[in-house]
């Protein structure tokens, strides 16, 4: 379970985030919201890339903002980015073996193994060998996303990870989300744009719009509610 509690990020007069509350517990929960919402400044407070101005992270009974940042990811917090972080002249095994490097022995326990696992769930067993600047696209995506599987991640961020890819491959990615909590163990909260990937994948959503929390709930009930529908969808509420 994770706890957020009253969090606020101001960046100059805008408020990216104004006392956020919310508990998230189910395996995969969708962060949606307008440009702008706070959504991805959510996710740094997160990493720690962004200090927020109060509140606070319970997740799973560890006071998160009080970690330092590489503390962190050996607690668990694993996080893909936008722009993928995959190491060209490395190979995509050693990719992966890098964030392994980063964590505590007890995390790197079979290191070969986890890493041909993750490899396989996201359907890349074939590349592990292949370096890193012979991927294309999708690969890097889809490798982005192994590199949060491996050392006993606890919570997954994804921001967009669906951007730019062909309705082929976003299904793919969609059964590597779905499949991510019995493969791991991990919580994932996925930002994404596309409603559809939203829907298939996470139980519960959360919506935000000008850093206020506007709807939190079953996926489905938050996609209809009319407050959703007209902040974000861009529909108009019924006369
Ligand atoms: N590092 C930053 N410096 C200044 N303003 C920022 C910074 N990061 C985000 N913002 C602002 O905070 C608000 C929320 O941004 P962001 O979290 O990126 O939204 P989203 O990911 O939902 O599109 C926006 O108004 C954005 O311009
Ligand atoms: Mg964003």
């Amino acid at each position: 379970m994770i706890a957020i509690r009253d969090l606020s990020v101001a960046f100059g007069g805008v408020r990216a985030l104004n006392r956020l509350s919310v508990t998230l517990t189910d395996p995969i929960v969708g962060i949606i919201g307008p440009n702008g919402a706070g959504k991805t400044t959510l996710l740094n407070v997160f990493s720690g890339f962004v200090q927020p101005q109060g509140g606070a992270i319970d997740a799973f009974g560890t006071d998160l903002l009080a970690m330092a940042p590489h503390r962190r990811a050996r607690w668990g917090l694993r996080r893909s980015f936008q722009n993928e972080q995959v190491v060209d002249d490395l190979t995509l095994a050693d990719n992966l073996r890098a964030v392994l490097d980063g964590l505590p022995r007890a995390g790197r326990r079979d290191a070969a193994r986890q890493i041909a696992d993750a490899l396989h769930h996201v359907g890349l067993e074939g590349r592990a060998e292949a370096m890193g600047a012979s991927l294309n696209a999708f690969e890097r995506r889809m490798a982005e996303l192994a590199k949060t599987l491996v050392g006993a991640p606890r919570v997954v961020l994804l921001d967009e990870p669906a951007a730019g890819l062909r309705d082929d491959e976003v299904d793919a990615l969609r059964q590597a989300i779905r499949g991510l909590h019995a493969h791991c163990g991990a919580m994932t909260l996925l930002i994404e744009h596309d409603v559809e990937l939203i829907s298939s994948t996470c139980t519960s959503t959360v919506v935000l719009d000008f850093g206020e929390l506007i709807a939190f709930g079953a996926t489905a009930e938050v996609l209809q509610s009319e407050r959703v529908k007209i902040a974000y969808l861009g529909v108009e509420a019924a006369a």
